[in-house]
Order: structure tokens, then sequence, then C-alpha cells
């Protein structure tokens, strides 16, 4: 097949971490005989130093027209100043709702080999493989906000098409599966809760009667994510909620540089980034840890160019260089890491082996 890929490194470690991702994306083009044409395009802090916006006309062109958009991380200390009227995050902000991507699919697998990197006791780690979808542009976030002098609210609404619309995603995804979905909620207290529930219940029962629904109160999963881990598959929520069990969710596989993430909307172009930030304590040293970006790369193969085996591939890859002992700095013990060439070429050998 033929697929563009819009490629937005952004700031900080974003440029080291997507060239190893790309470099694997060609590898795996090479090897199934994909053409895949790569464009590289601005956002956030570098955006804004060339063009003066966090988010130029021209990258969002390029992101509309392409199959997939691989991204980085964007911010640093350069365009932190409290004062600033443009601020690196906004670009992605507003690439996430210009796209419409309103499904953020998060998963978690901790590898076997790493499981020591996490704060929770291994026993509780093995076998635990969910993920997390969080509903990405309604909620509190995007609601009104007001503010006098005494006091400030900021409005949380959702609407039956966005709650069905993600639940959907989610019970498609639990398809494809264990086939269970977890429906976190605050429905004892909150009005959105409760028609999040509603409609929740409807969506599996008239859509997806194969698929079993537990819901759970938000409170008690921020308990259980952590005490039993391991009965989850896939656990669907709305935008704070999953805000909050997304960063809890990443303790369990010990470092955030594992962690892929992909952001989905009604259209075909997907936009798919680790969920790290830019690391300005490491950026320029070429020691990031490369595989939550190349795992984001291989969400990208199945989710936005349908190439599930190809997708496999590069996540046994990554397990094959995981297995084989291949860590960064924020896995290894102090001082002995490799780099981010050293992990990505790992990467690549295992391509060899496993595809
Ligand atoms: P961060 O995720 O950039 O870094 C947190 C810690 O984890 C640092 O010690 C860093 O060195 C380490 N780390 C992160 N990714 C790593 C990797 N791949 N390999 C090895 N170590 C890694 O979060 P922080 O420090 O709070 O934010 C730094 C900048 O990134 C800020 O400007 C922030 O706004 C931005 N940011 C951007 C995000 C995005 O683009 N999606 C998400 C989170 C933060
Ligand atoms: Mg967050």
């Amino acid at each position: 097949m033929q697929a563009e890929i819009v490629v937005l490194p952004g700031d900080g470690i974003g440029p080291e971490v997507t060239a190893a991702a790309v470099q694997v994306l060609r590898a795996v083009g090479q090897r199934y005989g994909h053409e895949f044409h790569f464009t590289h395009e601005l956002i956030g802090g570098a955006a804004i130093d060339a063009t003066g916006e966090p988010l130029p006309a021209r990258t969002l062109d390029a992101a509309k027209r392409a199959d997939a958009v691989l991204l980085g991380a964007v911010g640093g200390p350069k365009w932190s100043d409290p004062g600033a009227k443009v601020r690196p995050e906004q670009g992605l902000l507003a690439i996430r709702k210009a796209l419409g991507l309103y499904a953020n699919l998060r998963p978690v697998k901790p590898h076997p080999a790493a499981l020591g990197a996490s704060p929770i006791k291994p026993h509780l780690l093995t076998g635990v493989d969910l993920i997390v979808v969080r509903e990405l542009t309604g909620g509190v976030y995007f609601g009104q906000k007001q503010r006098t002098a005494t006091s400030a609210s900021d409005l949380c609404e959702y609407s039956v098409e966005e709650i069905e619309r993600v639940v959907r995603r989610a019970c498609t995804l639990a398809r494809s599966r264990r086939g269970h979905v977890t429906s976190v909620d605050k429905a004892n207290v909150l009005e959105t809760s409760r028609l999040w529930r509603e409609v929740t219940t409807r969506v599996v029962r008239d859509e997806f009667p194969d698929v079993t629904l537990e819901h759970q109160l938000v409170d008690s999963m921020a308990m259980h994510l952590l005490s039993r881990p391991r009965e989850y598959d896939v656990i669907v929520t709305e935008n704070m909620f999953g805000d909050i069990l997304t960063d809890e969710a990443s303790m369990l596989a010990g470092s955030l540089g594992l962690l892929p993430s992909a952001s989905l909307g009604e259209g075909r172009v997907g936009l798919y980034e680790p969920i790290h930030g830019s690391a300005p304590d490491i950026a320029g040293r070429g020691v990031a840890n490369p595989y939550a970006t190349i795992l984001s790369a291989a969400m990208l193969l199945r989710h936005s160019l349908g190439l599930e085996s190809e997708a496999r591939c590069v996540e046994k890859a990554v397990d094959g260089a995981l297995a084989a002992g291949v860590f960064t700095a924020d896995l290894a013990p102090a001082g002995r890491g490799v780099s981010t060439q050293a992990a990505m070429v790992a990467v690549l050998e295992q391509l060899e082996l496993e595809c």
C-alpha cells in the first residue's frame, strides 16, 4: 500500500524519538513492500520560533491530507514564560480539535523484563493488558469558563452523540481483544455521568451484545487500577477522569518512555504520539527512550493504515529488544543505559528475526 505520513518532531527529545520511529516504519515498509512517504512539518515551540504560531496553517493542511500523523512532543523552558501569549501546547490542542480526534487510546501492557521499573509489586503486574479510551474533545475542559472576583466555574457538558461515538470506539476495540468494557463515571453525583451511564448501557445492549459491560465509579476505579489491574480489558471514560486515570495507569508500566498513544476521530487520519513530554532535561543527548514512539508507530500501522500484522511485528520487535535487556537510561541501573540509536537498532534487528 501507499501512505502519506506527516511527522511532527516538535521540541526537546521529540526529534530524537520520532527519527527512531520513522526508521522503524521505513524498515517495515521495505519488508512488506509498502510505500510510506514522510513529510516533516513544524509544531509547538519549534513552530513558534520559525513562524510565530504553535500550529502553522501549512502543518494543519499537511495533516488533513495525510493518512496519519506521528508526533514527538512539544514544549520546554524556552516557551514556558507564564506571560507568553502563544504556547507550544496550544499547537497540540488545536491539531486534535481541528482533526476531530475525540478518542484517545492508551494501551498499558507491562513488559516482563521491565516489571522492576514500576513502583507496583511485580505479582500484581504479570498479565496486565489493558487499554484506556479517554474522550478527548468534550467535558469540563471544553465547557464554558467563568470568573468573578469571588468565584469561578467550569461547565461540564456532554451530548448523547459525543458519548455514543467514543463508546462505540471502545466496544469495537473490545471485540478485537477480550470483549470486556469497563465504563468509568461518577453517576452517584454528576448528571453528565448519569447520561454517560444510560447511553453506554444502551449502545452496548443494542449494538454490541457480544461485549460485556461493567460500570465503575471513578474513585473506586482509581483504587482497583492499582490493586487488580489484570481484570481490565478496555476502560472507557470521559475527558478529565481519563486524564487522571491514564497517568495513574502509566505507573503500571514503569517508565513514561514505554507508553504509546493514538488519538482517533471519524476520519481516517489519526494522531500518534508517546505519552511523555519533551523531556528538556535529557534533550539533545541521544539518550531518550524511543520505544514509546516506536510503539505509537505500531498503533499508526494498526489504526490508520489497517496493517495489523505489521503492527504486531513492530510490537514483537520492541518486546524482543526489551527481553534482550536493551534498556535506555530510564529503565537501566544508573549510568548503564544504551543510546536512543542503539535501542532503535535493536528493534530493527528484532524485526529481522520476528517478521
Ligand atoms: P516529560 O514527560 O517531558 O518528562 C518527565 C520525566 O520523564 C523527565 O525526567 C524526563 O527526562 C523523563 N522522560 C520523559 N520521556 C522520556 C523518554 N522517552 N526517555 C527517557 N526519559 C524520559 O514531562 P515534564 O518534564 O513534565 O514536561 C517537559 C515539557 O514537556 C514541558 O514543557 C511540558 O509542557 C511538555 N509536555 C508535553 C507533552 C506533549 O507534547 N504531549 C506531554 C507532557 C509534557
Ligand atoms: Mg495528563
